[in-house]
């Protein structure tokens, strides 16, 4: 990529995918003040748990599922930045336990001053990824723009009695990840040529692959909460099903798969901003054990985009289902386990 002189798309941006997200303190200050909607009894998920989607039923067999995510350029190939995007955004289908139905674009780009078949090539990326999920396109909505940006609003639907929320983990349920984390600190290393060609293309793979086979594969199973790991990274989106779920989540450090060179290039300090106001909005939630070290707990904060899902499954279940995500292709370890006491909190050990 660095060799040519195609146009380094994360340089039009200060921050990218969902590092750009507005951090959680400064959101919760905004909406602190919001008047508090009249309750709707067919809203089965809102605002209120910071889920990953909207759940909105319509009748007894049947409840819309909705999100959208959108952000800067996290990599420099249009076609990549596509697809990446494409499945951060249903990603958040899959981790309440829906299946996406139908795609809206949505699209800022600088179309007098960029070429317009870099934005030919994000659509084309997204609309790849929209087709593997065996969702439909039905339009969406650009304008011009300085700074790039796109993502998807999502609909999908899934059963009522089968939404998947953070808020219901229980004590002794293990807790299943499915993809590798580290994202946030090497696209941040992409922007400062620290990656080769190969590295990159890796974090890309990592990022694009949809959660699709992960939330099939979890389906037949009693799987008590779910959420997919993403901006606040995986301790942040943790601490949301501890709070949520009203229980105590014990980690270990060692068994969370880390993507190759993620420590190296954190101690040489691409360490993103969203990383560590995600660590910092964290204190008092979390207790690290005293051997792991300031880098340790960072990589843990990790911003990741579109990272795994979390999965709190029934201890009895859980070997099964692992041994089944494997089997299907997908990455995932066992990396902790819910606990009755310390409600709300997190303990990391190695
Ligand atoms: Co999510
Ligand atoms: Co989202
Ligand atoms: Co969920």
């Amino acid at each position: 990529m660095s060799q040519d002189n195609r146009i380094k798309l994360t340089s039009l941006s200060s921050k990218g995918g969902c590092g750009c997200k507005i951090g959680p303190a400064d959101l919760s200050e905004v909406l602190r003040n919001l008047p508090i909607s009249e309750p709707n009894p067919n809203l089965l998920v809102g605002l209120d748990t910071s889920d990953d989607a909207g759940v909105y039923k319509l009748n007894d067999e049947l409840a819309l599922v909705q999100t959208l995510d959108f952000f800067t350029p996290i990599v420099d190939d249009p076609y990549s930045f596509g697809q990446v995007a494409a499945a951060n955004a249903i990603s958040d289908i899959y981790a309440m336990g829906g299946k996406p139905l139908t795609v809206l674009n949505i699209v800022a780009f600088p179309i007098s001053t960029l070429p317009k078949q870099v934005l030919t090539d994000i659509l084309r990326g997204a609309a790849d990824k929209v087709k593997e999920a065996g969702a439909t396109l039905v339009g969406g909505h650009s304008i011009d723009d300085k700074e790039p940006k796109f993502g998807l609003a999502v609909t999908g639907l899934v059963h009522p009695g089968r939404v998947r929320t953070n808020a219901g983990a229980k004590p002794g349920d293990k807790l299943i990840l499915t993809k590798p984390i580290g994202v946030g600190i090497l696209t941040t290393s992409i922007k400062k040529d620290q990656l080769t060609d190969e590295e990159i293309n890796r974090v890309i793979e990592v990022m694009a692959t949809l959660n699709k086979t992960a939330a099939e594969t979890m389906e037949p199973f009693d799987v008590h909460a779910c959420t997919d790991v993403t901006g606040f990274g995986l301790l942040g989106h943790a601490s949301e099903m501890a709070k949520g779920s009203h229980v105590g989540i014990h980690m270990f450090q060692k068994r969370v798969p880390v993507l190759p060179r993620v420590r190296e290039l954190a101690e040489a300090g691409f360490v993103p901003g969203g990383t560590k106001n995600n660590y910092a909005h964290l204190e008092g939630s979390i207790s690290f054990s005293e051997d792991l070290d300031q880098i340790d707990q960072w990589i843990l904060c990790d911003a990741v985009t579109s990272g795994g899902l979390l999965i709190s499954v029934d201890s009895v279940q859980a070997e099964t289902l692992l041994d089944k995500l494997r089997a299907a292709g997908v990455d995932a370890h066992l990396i902790g386990e819910v606990t009755a006491e310390y409600p709300g909190q997190i303990i990391v050990t190695s």
